[in-house]
């Protein structure tokens, strides 16, 4: 949702820029587009530089947009309320740089080069309400740069690569200030890895600063020890080295919220999970240990598992899982080793997902996977189970002939999936008795193609 904001911002900000075009035609769509330019368009009063000066609704506007301007020109007329200076190449912001422009009101420096804001860049500007600085390098910056604008009301400063540590901690906290609520919106870390992608609005500004050498596991060389903390961190226990995520026993009936971005495993075990939702793990990307033993798992959605590309250990032992849903799987390439003992494994068809795709990832290692349903398999291997029903079933034989050393992923999960719609069309009288005395709406829907 706000990533859909952001974009349509976006949208908006660069349809509100004039295109390059003739002289006269710039001008025209310039003021046309203008964020306040509502009223008629202006006049063009001079030349200055190669800028452009008009007037709109009695405030002054210079347009130096897109010029590869590298610096402020002192030639420039003093008394204009907005200076438009976007897509230029300015790369820093020094101090008493704009200190001539005392009636400045906006003033947009976004998509530049700008890396560094010297702290007293805008002293002078005391009127200004509006300060757009988006799409630059800025990596940090202290809260001083913005003592001499009394009077802003509205800051940009989103798509710049800000880097969450202690030198930023006086700016975060402005920024959190509730007064300024719209100052600072949508600004995210750039880094370190545990800060990336959270909003330096919310961050737990305390934290930049602390001390605490564990972060040298996290962080690896870089300076600047910042330690994560979110919910997830603050209900469980975070480890190191790893880190892991140690959230046992904590009588949690969902995954809690927030989890650092960067943590290699999570032991989830001994909590009251009913339902795995979808895509709760889509940012835990470096995770390889996901351990959800000892829950009381009975739904898992399809695409719950989706970005552990790297997960490697996977443990669902004890819980209450019946079946998996088809597609469940899809996400785990690097897949090792799976426990799933101490599940009711019901034998119908809806478990030949599972037995076909650890057929086709042979270098999956799985334990428990025995039939506990219906009464005639009991005990059964799930797999030996499947091969009783294959036996009956010409399709499926000729499958299993065509794909040995099958070590690629891709094609296998259409395989099976193949092999299931095949089944579900043409060979319904060969299901075993249980799964045609099942009621229809005893298990969820499955996705056949
Ligand atoms: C860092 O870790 C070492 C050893 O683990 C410990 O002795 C030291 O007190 C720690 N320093 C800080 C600042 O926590
Ligand atoms: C998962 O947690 C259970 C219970 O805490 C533990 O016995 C088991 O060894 C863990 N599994 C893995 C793969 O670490
Ligand atoms: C299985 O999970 C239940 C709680 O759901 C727990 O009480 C029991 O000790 C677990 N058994 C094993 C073998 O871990």
């Amino acid at each position: 949702m706000r990533l859909l904001t952001i974009i349509i911002i976006l949208l908006l900000l660069q349809s509100a820029e004039p295109r390059k075009g003739g002289r006269n035609k710039a001008a025209q769509r310039g003021t046309k587009g203008r964020v306040r330019g509502r009223g008629r368009a202006s006049l063009m009063k001079r030349q200055t530089q190669e800028c452009k000066e008009y007037t709109e609704k009695r405030e002054k506007f210079l347009d130096c947009q897109d010029r590869q301007l590298t610096f402020v020109n002192q030639d420039w007329p003093k008394d204009i309320q907005h200076l438009l200076l976007a897509k230029n190449k300015i790369q820093v912001l020094r101090n008493n740089m704009f200190e001539q422009f005392t009636k400045l009101k906006s003033l947009d420096l976004q998509q530049n080069a700008i890396s560094v804001i010297e702290d007293n860049a805008f002293s002078g500007l005391d009127q200004l309400t509006t300060l757009l600085l988006q799409h630059n390098r800025i990596r940090t910056a202290s809260e001083e740069f913005l003592l001499p604008l009394r009077s802003l009301s509205y800051l940009r400063i989103f798509d710049n690569p800000w880097s969450c540590r202690c030198p930023l901690e006086t700016l975060v906290r402005t920024l959190q200030v509730p007064s300024n609520r719209n100052l600072g919106n949508y600004a995210k870390c750039a880094e370190p890895r545990s800060m990336k992608g959270k909003k330096l609005k919310e961050l737990e500004a305390e934290l930049l600063c602390a001390k605490d050498n564990r972060s040298e596991v996290l962080e690896g060389p870089e300076p600047g020890p910042v330690i994560e903390k979110s919910d997830a961190v603050s209900i469980c226990n975070l480890k190191y080295p790893g880190p892991l995520l140690n959230c046992r026993h904590k009588g949690l009936n969902r995954m809690p919220p927030e989890m650092p971005l960067d943590l290699v495993g999570i032991d989830m075990s001994n909590n009251i999970i009913k339902h795995l939702r979808p895509k709760q793990f889509l940012l835990s990307k470096e995770l390889k240990l996901l351990n959800l033993s000892s829950n009381k798992l009975e739904k898992i959605d399809t695409a719950a598992f989706a970005g552990l590309l790297h997960l490697r250990h996977l443990d669902l032992s004890n819980n209450s899982l019946r079946y998996f849903p088809y597609g469940v799987l899809e996400d785990l390439y690097f897949l090792r080793k799976l426990n799933l003992d101490n599940n009711p494994w019901m034998c119908d068809y809806y478990i030949h997902y599972l037995v076909y795709w650890l057929k086709h990832h042979p270098a999956v290692s799985f334990t428990g996977l025995i039939c506990s349903e219906p009464e005639e398999f009991r005990g059964w291997r799930v797999e030996d189970y499947v091969k009783t029903y294959n036996g009956e079933c010409p399709i499926d034989k000729q499958i299993e002939d065509n794909d040995n050393g099958q070590g690629a992923h891709g094609g296998s999960e259409n395989e099976a999936q193949q092999v299931m719609g095949e089944m579900a069309e043409g060979q319904l009288d060969l299901l075993p008795q249980p799964i045609r005395k099942k009621e229809p709406n005893e298990i969820d829907i499955i996705r056949l193609s």
